[in-house]
């Protein structure tokens, strides 16, 4: 009964028709309680096909169905619902080791949160090599067209704490875990391709300043405070990093609509030894989009898990997430032909410059099982590297080489993390490392020293040709030294060159997050030292900034405040190079993909006495093409159409906004909209086109919706605005999808909010 409820539960997701066939049905169902999971492992079992670490994780997954409730040793359990007592009125005996064990379990169940990126979401998947890279890198998992590698990716913010909302302004982190034939392989990426700070040492000074102050532990998950603007208004070489972060790219529509960037410049090493300098991109297919500040602001209220549930929801209805992955590629001989030091983590390759080469595709096909074991106890490492791929001399890389085992020890609590199910790698670990909290491996015999003769000298070294690692051979001579190249003291170049290659209004959002962020400092002589440097970037930002903060633009003699106690600040301060690109298209989520409305979330504005024939053929050609539709009714009660067929809402009007949708159908038939405009619905319905309308959205008034149309704010604009559709017929339903298709009327942002 169970499974077939199931089946019949999925296929009402995915088709209109048996939604409405079922509806009596899946309601007796839900109300039965049918564990999603079940769903869930008849529909992805497809997806596991092939994939060892899959498999591998298999045998340590249980399944509690059908099964009777034990203790931790095995003991079945008769009685879960009371302690053992002296008498039924009596205290509690301290002989109840059941209650003993089952509380002692539950008082540590907390491990400490990541120290950085706490909250996050994560999925497995596939790395499919299209191209083999064997010319570049001996690599195995990128050395054979068509091969297939297991992946686990786990999405994050970087500020707040494991609960705190998704929509916070910040960087995305984009960690993938390679499962390869040669051990784990993890690219620790960001969806911004620059960072904060040229070297780690300054790691922990950036982190302790966007965090909450530490005398009250405000604010939680925001940089908009005055410790965060204090340290970097002293730091120009964050100029370029504040740009993307005050950028939409700081605010994504979603994980599986952003770009990941490996940050640093690593090195590929081929079969020969010749090493090429190489940046990781990642594409995602579906475009890079974001949503507006307001909004998101919005969303943290409504659903502060916006990002996460999205991920899960796209892999549960099986609109896999897909990256096209690539890289840049700079041969050693031509390390030096830039203008600026590709060593120096603030910088990017234009891709005008180099282009990408794309040479595999990343898909998200399975959702974990259980977030604790998987995405929570995942230990990502930019060292975990294999046979091909190698480091280069970024000083912030070299830090964080350091960093992830060291913080991971205290986090997961033993050096056997990596025996942990989702960390282990897919081939065997042999080696003479012992001992240690909550081992699991049972390593036999007496041996566990290098060399040895009782164990036959195993477990052996391997030679290269046999897949051993060997660090590549850099060539370095030199002094040892406390500081940092000259070749990294050009600060403000590229801060310009991503500023100049924003559209309109992507500039107008980025100066609006400034003005933001700087009204929630409460030093004056911050907010005045930022404008400040922003004049450095483009003296029309800093002058539109600082004119709705009250302070004013002044010229900062020493604008470097990042001085070593002996150097003398004026060698120290930036200095410009000309730029070889002055402008990067690339860099502008104006130029993104906008032809497919798949996964898009179309919010349906249903009451009782809809026409039903609209509304199912508009629904049909949505999900026929991927968006997915969900009903927003007057209340949680099912709705009726003039012709019978009945729907149970989604979401009441109450309960749910137009932030958290993509686009607004306002349906066809005159019952449903008196019911609308009835005075218990009325400013809901009207608030929730209202702001849809503002943040540019499309929106698509059914037949006789006039009576709602007239009271929106949309009734009194008078320009052209390919986005709102008022006719409701084929080509209408047409203009609608290629409305949600571009995403966001963006260009019409001020028109539609009566600027000028
Ligand atoms: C010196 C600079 C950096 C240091 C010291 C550092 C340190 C850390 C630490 C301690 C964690 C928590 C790890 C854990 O508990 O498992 C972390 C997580 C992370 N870091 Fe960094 N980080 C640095 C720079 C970067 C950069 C430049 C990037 C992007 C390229 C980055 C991407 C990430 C990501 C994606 C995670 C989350 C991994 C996950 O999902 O578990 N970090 N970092």
């Amino acid at each position: 009964m169970y499974v077939m409820g199931s089946i019949l539960h999925v296929l009402a997701e995915h088709f209109y028709s048996a939604k409405i066939l079922l509806y009596t049905y899946l309601t007796e169902i839900f109300q039965a309680g049918v564990p999603l999971n079940i769903i869930t492992n008849i529909f992805m079992k497809k997806n596991n096909v092939n994939n060892p670490k899959v498999d591998q994780l298999q045998q340590y997954t249980t399944d509690n169905s059908g099964e009777k409730l034990t203790t931790n040793q095995g003991l079945k359990i008769n009685n879960n619902q009371d302690s053992l007592k002296s008498d039924d009125r009596g205290a509690t005996l301290l002989e109840d080791f059941i209650l003993r064990e089952k509380i002692t379990h539950f008082d540590h169940e907390r491990i400490p949160e990541r120290i950085v990126h706490a909250r996050g979401s994560g999925a497995h998947g596939v790395f499919r090599l299209s191209k083999s890279m064997e010319k570049y890198t001996k690599a195995k998992f990128l050395s054979e067209a068509g091969k297939e590698t297991p992946v686990f990716v786990r999405f994050s913010t970087v500020a707040g704490s494991r609960g705190s909302t998704d929509l916070a302004r910040d960087v995305r982190g984009f960690a993938i875990k390679f499962y390869t034939e040669e051990g784990n392989y993890d690219l620790v990426a960001n969806n911004i391709p620059v960072f904060f700070i040229q070297d780690a040492i300054k790691f922990p000074d950036l982190v302790h300043a966007v965090k909450p102050e530490p005398d009250h532990e405000i604010p939680q998950a925001s940089s908009a405070h005055d410790t965060f603007w204090d340290f970097i208004s002293l730091m120009p070489e964050s100029m370029h990093m504040i740009m993307w972060l005050m950028s939409d790219r700081a605010i994504p529509r979603s994980y599986r609509m952003m770009e990941g960037f490996g940050v640093h410049s690593f090195r590929f090493v081929n079969s020969e030894g010749a090493a090429f300098f190489v940046k990781f991109h990642l594409k995602p297919k579906l475009g890079v989009h974001s949503v507006a500040w307001p909004e998101a602001q919005k969303i943290s209220g409504f659903d502060p898990d916006f990002h996460r549930r999205d991920l899960w929801e796209a892999i549960e209805k099986g609109t896999f997430p897909e990256w096209d992955f690539g890289v840049q590629i700079v041969p050693e001989e031509n390390e030096f032909d830039f203008d600026f030091d590709f060593l120096d983590p603030t910088k990017i390759i234009p891709e005008e410059v180099v282009p990408v080469e794309i040479f595999g595709t990343l898909t998200l096909n399975r959702n974990p099982d259980n977030f604790f074991a998987e995405t929570e106890q995942i230990a990502f490492h930019p060292g975990h590297i294999v046979p091909g791929i190698d480091f280069t001399n970024d000083p912030l890389l070299q830090g964080r080489l350091f960093s992830y085992t060291d913080t991971q020890l205290s986090r997961l609590g033993s050096p056997n993390f990596h025996e942990i199910p989702i960390n282990r790698s897919i081939n065997t670990v042999h080696n003479n490392q012992r001992d240690g909290h909550m081992r699991q491996q049972i390593a036999k015999g007496k041996v566990s020293y290098e060399p040895n003769s009782i164990g036959g000298g195993c477990p052996f070294q391997a030679m290269m040709k046999d897949g051993g690692f060997a660090s590549y051979g850099e060539k370095i001579s030199g002094t040892k030294i406390r500081a940092r190249s000259e070749s990294f003291v050009d600060h403000y170049s590229q801060a310009k060159l991503f500023y100049n290659s924003q559209s309109e209004y992507e500039k107008e959002h980025l100066q609006k997050a400034l003005i933001f962020e700087l009204t929630k400092v409460t030093i004056p002589a911050i907010r005045e030292r930022m404008v400040s440097q922003l004049n450095f970037i483009d003296k029309e930002l800093a002058q539109k900034v600082a004119s709705k903060l009250g302070v004013e633009v002044k010229i900062l003699e020493k604008p470097n405040g990042s001085i070593p106690a002996d150097a003398d600040p004026q060698s120290l301060q930036s200095e410009e190079r000309e730029p070889e690109t002055k402008v990067s298209e690339a860099l502008s989520m104006a130029n993104t993909i906008k032809d497919s409305i798949k996964s898009r979330k179309i919010a349906f504005l249903i009451a009782e006495g809809f026409d039903d024939e609209s509304v199912s053929s508009l629904m049909n050609k949505l999900e026929e093409q991927g968006g997915v539709v969900e009903l927003v009714a007057p209340e949680m009660i099912p709705v009726k159409g003039e012709n019978g067929t009945t729907f149970m809402p989604h979401h009441s009007i109450t309960s749910t906004a137009s932030v958290c949708f993509d686009a607004v159908y306002v349906v066809s038939g005159e019952n449903s909209t008196h019911h609308w405009v009835q005075p218990d619905y009325k400013n809901g319905v009207l608030d929730f086109i209202n702001e849809a309308y503002r943040h540019c959205k499309a929106i698509y008034f059914g037949n006789h919706t006039e009576l709602i149309y007239d009271h929106t704010d949309i009734y009194t604009k008078k320009h052209e605005d390919y986005a709102v559709i008022l006719e409701e017929n084929n080509s209408g339903d047409q203009n609608f999808i290629s409305a949600i298709a571009s995403h966001r009327a963006w260009k019409l942002e001020k028109q539609r909010n009566g600027m000028k």
